[in-house]
């Protein structure tokens, strides 16, 4: 399928989304794909909120993007969601500021106080969610579909660049001079917490810098796995 159809695809879900699923929200995180996707709906105009978790950890890159989109896009403010205040504050107290790099326990206990604990607030109330994720991203995500109902959050689940390439998500960009984190430009394809996040070199795969001292069949931080 040609760039130019996949836009149409996506647009056209948009707005299935808008008309039978409201409300619906979009989970932003600044990376590329949901800037391609924050400009998608400002095209199509649909009513659809658009939310950003921010953990307390982003790289200074990402705040300044999130500066930039709501500069861009003044029709759509984007929402950001904390982590609850005395959850972190005990987790940093208890097991200390840098904690996910000593276990992947604690690692995945950070993802829930700051991202899966605020998403859940996030998604509360609506009827669907829709998320940046594609398939060739992750050996997790080869599975996925553009529509699906996610069980452990309790809504439909729409991932409308479900088979764009990398290089797709850029032309688009590009043509459109759309804005993007520095980062990608440094060798960060996939940009997440600071701490948890390097850059990668030729050859490794663009979630390579993620977590990258854990096996990758793991390194989800819990937003999009599917329990059992
Ligand atoms: S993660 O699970 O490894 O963190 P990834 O960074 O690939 O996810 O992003 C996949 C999708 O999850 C994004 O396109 C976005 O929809 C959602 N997402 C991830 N992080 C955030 C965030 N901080 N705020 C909002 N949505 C997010
Ligand atoms: Fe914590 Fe790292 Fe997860 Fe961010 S990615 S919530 S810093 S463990």
């Amino acid at each position: 399928m040609s760039l130019d159809l996949k836009i149409e695809a996506a647009i056209t879900l948009l707005r299935k989304i808008e008309s039978e699923f409201s409300p619906a929200v979009f989970a932003n995180s600044l990376g590329a794909e949901d800037m391609v996707i924050t400009d998608l709906i400002a095209q199509a105009g649909v009513k659809i909120d658009i939310f950003s978790l921010d953990t307390g950890r982003l790289p200074a890159e990402t705040y300044t993007l999130m500066q930039q989109t709501g500069e861009r896009y003044p029709a759509q403010p984007i929402k950001v969601f904390f982590p609850d205040t005395a959850a972190t504050e005990a987790f940093v107290n208890r097991s200390g500021i840098n904690a996910f790099y000593q276990s992947v326990d604690l690692r995945k206990e950070c993802c829930r106080i700051r991202k899966i604990e605020p998403l859940k607030r996030a998604l509360s109330g609506k009827k669907a969610w829709i998320t940046g994720l594609r398939r060739e991203q992750s050996p997790t995500r080869t599975d996925l579909t553009d529509h699906e109902y996610d069980k452990d959050n309790g809504l439909d689940k729409f991932n409308p660049l479900i088979e764009w390439t990398e290089k797709e998500v850029w032309a688009y960009i590009r043509e459109r001079g759309i804005p993007y984190n520095a980062l990608h430009d440094r060798n960060y394809p996939s940009i997440g917490c600071a701490p948890c996040t390097r850059s990668i070199t030729v050859g490794e795969d663009v979630r390579a810098g993620r977590w990258w001292w854990e096996n990758p069949d793991t390194k989800e931080c819990g937003l999009h796995i599917k329990k059992a």
